[in-house]
């Protein structure tokens, strides 16, 4: 954990994992000591009400959940590639020369057993490791040396397996963070509160009111994170990771711990997610669950690529029926 760590919360049935402290808190926005206003100390002030209004009509939501993302054309060519991925962590393996695409439009469900390396991949995506070999590419680049914050820019945004949100600012301002790594500003502009600053501030604010709505939990807003249910920050972590306009939104077991209602209507939420236009790589240990809302899933086991198919392809094949025996459907640990 880096020293400015608010605490993220963690909760219901997860576990922390021994190394877990090797990714930082929150890696899609700036550091709250470099958000303007100092962050935690300073609170950024909202006036909900002032915002509110509008947000009835669910069209006004949709733009300013989507404000510059029109459906690409190019539905359906590969928006990321892992391309031979190893990575290894002194003697272990990880990720074994993993290789598969994630199309523009769709929604991939990255499954297998505990340990088989689905966070590793997402930690491979997103910066937080480096390939032993092997490339990702992201929309047609190599994302090579870049940092974590250049990733965000690129386009993709991630949840965690273990919740980490801002505890003790509210959902609102939780979001605005994500806003936030999308703002031009510089450092100076915002010091200065320049007109831009103000406007982006406030578009902001909009923005992020309206990606609360979205995932359900408008009416917490001005809430702290940490007194919303667990389930409600399981979605506030998605509305956080919208908010940074990503082109790839990845979601790192977003149903863990939930009960069978709430896992389903999550998945509403993942498809609502989908239908405009997001593309979306869901990890899920739960293959049921995963069956119903995927357009294709692929299934790693001991870092590797065992299948890679439709959902009725892959949940058919024998390896992966091998692969999942003994190993209970909604087994999170
Ligand atoms: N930073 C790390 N250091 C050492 N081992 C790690 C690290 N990250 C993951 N691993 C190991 O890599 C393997 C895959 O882990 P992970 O990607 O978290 O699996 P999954 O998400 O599929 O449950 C596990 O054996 C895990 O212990
Ligand atoms: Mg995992």
């Amino acid at each position: 954990m880096t020293s400015h760590d608010p605490g993220g919360i963690g909760a219901g049935a997860e576990h922390d994992e021994p190394y877990r402290d090797t990714e930082t808190n929150f890696d899609t926005g700036p550091r709250e000591t470099d958000m303007p206003g100092g962050g935690l100390d300073e609170p950024v002030s909202v006036d909900v009400a002032d915002v509110h209004p509008e947000l009835a009509d669910p069209d006004v939501v949709a733009e300013m959940v989507a404000p510059t993302r029109a459906v690409q054309a190019d539905v359906g060519e590969p928006i990321l590639r892992m391309q031979d991925v190893t990575l290894t962590f002194g003697g272990l393996t990880a990720l074994d020369s993993v290789t598969f695409d994630i199309r523009r439009g769709e929604i991939l469900g990255l499954i297998g057993p505990n340990g088989a390396g689905k966070t590793t991949c997402f930690n491979a995506m997103t910066g937080v490791y480096r390939p032993t070999s092997g490339n990702v590419l992201f929309d047609g680049a190599a994302l090579g040396n870049r940092k974590r914050h250049q990733i965000t820019q690129l386009g993709i945004a991630r949840t965690f397996q273990n919740i980490r949100l801002f505890s003790e600012m509210t959902a609102l301002e939780n979001v605005v963070v994500g806003t936030d790594a999308r703002h031009r500003t510089s450092v100076p502009g915002a010091l200065l509160r320049s007109r831009r600053h103000r406007h982006e501030e406030r578009e902001g604010m909009d923005r992020a009111m309206a990606l609360l709505e979205f995932v359900g939990v408008g009416a917490r807003a001005t809430d702290k994170a940490r007194n919303l249910s667990y389930g409600e920050q399981r979605r506030l972590e998605i509305a956080r990771a919208l908010a940074t306009e990503p082109k790839l939104l990845c979601l790192d077991e977003p149903a863990a711990g939930f009960n069978p209602a709430e896992k389903e209507s999550l998945m509403e939420l993942i498809r609502h997610i989908r239908d405009d236009g997001y593309t979306v790589l869901l990890i899920e240990h739960d293959m049921r669950l995963v069956r119903g809302v995927t357009d294709r899933i692929v299934v790693l086991e001991f870092g590797r690529v065992i299948a890679d198919g439709t959902p009725e392809q892959v949940t058919t094949n024998p390896a992966v029926i091998a692969a999942y025996l003994g190993v209970p459907d909604d087994a999170t640990a």
